[in-house]
């Protein structure tokens, strides 16, 4: 969502900040923008439109050569997708050019207090503040003016600004949006992810909130809330570039899936030492003083929650409860007397978390953050974190993040919970059965054509089969556009089977002996009032006209087996309506604002 690029050096920073915005393509936007500052002619050119980086890259063709260029991929939140909202915005004397990631909660009432009520050019919150930068700096430094900006504004920001007196400096501001600064011998680049800075830059330094990096010559300074110099500490990248590439996949997604068996195997050598599990110590510790787990998660992250609570519940003797992030951060439920929270977020930066993160450490509460991005805010904001080494995931709808999601969680239920079974050779067999799965996927595409014939489309599953069910109905709806859900089977006949009609797909979903002739029955009884049923089943429990049977691995594993063929399912869907694949309408990857 959104995503700003910045540099400043001896090389050609139209190429880098075009590269950079291709990078940043997988947050999902819908407008794209560049501005420079050109050699030659002493001035800016800015370059945006609506529509695709790549249309971009032929609209900056003319640019001349720069060392300073900043640009921006915009997923509109104020103001219609068109030319005039895309960033970067200008001031009204062309001497100030800012790009924003972040939403200004204040932009209406700051055009009214210290702008007079000026007529903007565009419907952004944005534009306020290059237009106030501009207007302060009639009476003071341009330093001064960027310090009363960001001192005014409430809300989110990751900002870049380039002013034209100063064509050697770039200046970065953040509050809660990421921006990340990255080095190499040959200049400065900042982005608002590490994907952006990976090609050019071997390590990165995170700003703080409320911090602003001035980039000027060869050098940087970072200054912190209160204006005090701030030492700039950079880490090591740890990101290999080439992962994020899309290789002899067509779709980004496609790859992503055929790399679960790889996510498994990285797991087991992240977490596995000479055989043993290594799981921190301090996190089970935290654990171990509490009386309850909260889950809080978003979308596909929360699918991932609910299957962790009914594996904690399995395994442990801790009572879980799963909460929509949203919904918590402004409607907390009553708490337990002592309550440890667990965030799961694949990108680390939804701010729907963020806002449950700040409140429940205003409470002194503990919290750990199971994410796939080690350098994001959730990570570095909660107690504790875990990653899940799932490696980039470009395609917008997640699919091997999730898997990842849940197998880490099963470490933590199974560390927590002092189980004894062979997990790590569980989690072998798991690679080696989703490897075997993976090398059919294809059939799939027919069952998808056939079957997928109308409007809608219903997964039902029970116990964890249904919350895998609710996982497969949000992948088909975000990158087919086809209405599904996911119920729990015994559920349907108590209204939802009034939409059951001629040929309405519905796939069932079996993995839990107890339950499967309960699944079958709901199944039958879709059938006779004229369902194209779909049985997916695991081997164990299959019957001869199952049409999907997969190998069976440990029970408590079984979720992220069976997720893969409604992965499939989605991707031919989409595939065969002619979708965006890896950038579905309206979604961005990475949810940064509330
Ligand atoms: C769907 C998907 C979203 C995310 C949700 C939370 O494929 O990816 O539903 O799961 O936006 O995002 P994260 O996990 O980054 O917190």
């Amino acid at each position: 969502m959104c995503g700003i690029v910045g540099y400043l050096g001896k090389e050609e920073a139209k190429d880098i900040v075009l590269n950079g915005l291709f990078k940043l393509e997988y947050r999902g936007y819908d407008s794209a923008g560049i501005s420079l500052y050109n050699n030659k002619d002493k001035r800016f050119e800015l370059f945006k439109d609506q529509g695709r980086v790549a249309h971009l890259e032929s609209l900056a063709k003319t640019a001349g050569a720069s060392n300073l260029a900043i640009g921006h991929t915009r997923w509109a939140t104020h103001g219609k997708v068109n030319q005039i909202n895309a960033h970067p915005h200008e001031s009204r004397s062309k001497r100030f050019v800012v790009v924003h990631n972040g939403v200004i909660e204040n932009y209406k009432s700051l055009r009214r207090d210290f702008l007079n009520g000026m007529t903007l050019d565009s419907e952004t919150d944005t534009e306020v503040i290059v237009q106030m930068i501009d207007t302060f700096a009639q009476n003071m430094s341009a330093k001064a003016a960027i310090q009363k900006t960001l001192g005014l504004l409430k809300g989110s920001y990751a900002l870049l600004i380039l002013d034209n007196k100063h064509p050697d400096r770039l200046v970065a501001a953040k509050n809660k949006s990421p921006l990340l600064l990255g080095k190499s011998d040959n200049g400065f680049i900042v982005a608002s992810d590490l994907v952006a800075l990976a090609k050019y830059s071997q390590n990165f330094a995170p700003l703080d909130d409320y911090s602003v990096a001035v980039i000027e010559g060869n050098q940087v300074r970072f200054f912190n809330k209160d204006h005090a110099p701030q030492e700039v500490i950079f880490e090591p990248m740890d990101f290999d570039d080439d992962l994020a590439e899309m290789g002899p996949y067509p779709h980004f997604m496609l790859k992503e899936i055929m790399e679960q068996p790889l996510v498994v195997r990285t797991i087991i050598n992240k977490y596995f030492e000479d055989e043993r599990l290594v799981m921190k110590p301090e996190i089970l510790a935290a654990m171990a003083q509490s009386d309850r787990v909260y889950i809080l998660a978003a979308g596909t992250s929360m699918h991932a929650g609910f299957v962790g609570k009914s594996l904690f519940e399995k395994m442990t003797d801790m009572p879980v409860e799963v909460h929509i992030a949203s919904e918590f951060a402004y409607h907390p439920p009553t708490l337990s007397k002592k309550p440890f929270f667990v965030l799961i977020s694949q990108s680390g930066e939804t701010a729907d978390l963020r806002a449950c993160l700040m409140h429940i450490k205003s409470l002194n509460h503990q919290v750990i953050t199971i994410t796939n991005v080690r350098t994001s805010t959730l990570a570095r904001e909660a107690n504790h974190f875990l990653e899940i080494f799932a490696g980039p995931e470009i395609a917008v709808a997640s699919t091997k993040a999730y898997t990842a999601q849940l197998i880490v969680l099963t470490l933590l239920a199974y560390a927590y919970g002092k189980q004894t079974f062979d997990i790590r050779k569980a989690l072998s067999e798991l690679a080696h059965a989703m490897e075997s799965y993976l090398t059919d996927y294809e059939t799939i595409e027919m069952l998808a054509k056939t079957v997928l014939t109308k409007r809608n489309a219903f997964f039902i599953g029970r116990g964890v089969d249904y919350y895998v069910s609710l996982e497969a109905a949000l992948k088909l709806k975000e990158i087919s556009y086809l209405q599904a859900e996911g119920f729990a089977a015994g559920e349907l006949k108590h209204g939802t089977i009034a939409l059951i009609e001629e040929d309405t797909p519905v796939f069932g979903l079996i993995s839990d002996k107890r339950i499967a002739l309960n699944t079958r029955s709901n199944l039958d009884e879709v059938r006779s009032r004229g369902a194209r049923t779909v049985t997916i089943a695991i081997e164990s429990l299959s019957e001869d006209e199952d049409a999907i049977v997969l190998p069976d691995v440990h029970e408590y594993l079984r979720p992220a087996m069976m997720v893969i063929p409604t992965q499939l399912i989605s991707y031919y869907a989409a595939l065969q309506r002619g979708c965006d694949i890896d950038k579905p309408r309206n979604l961005a990857k990475s949810v940064t604002v509330e």
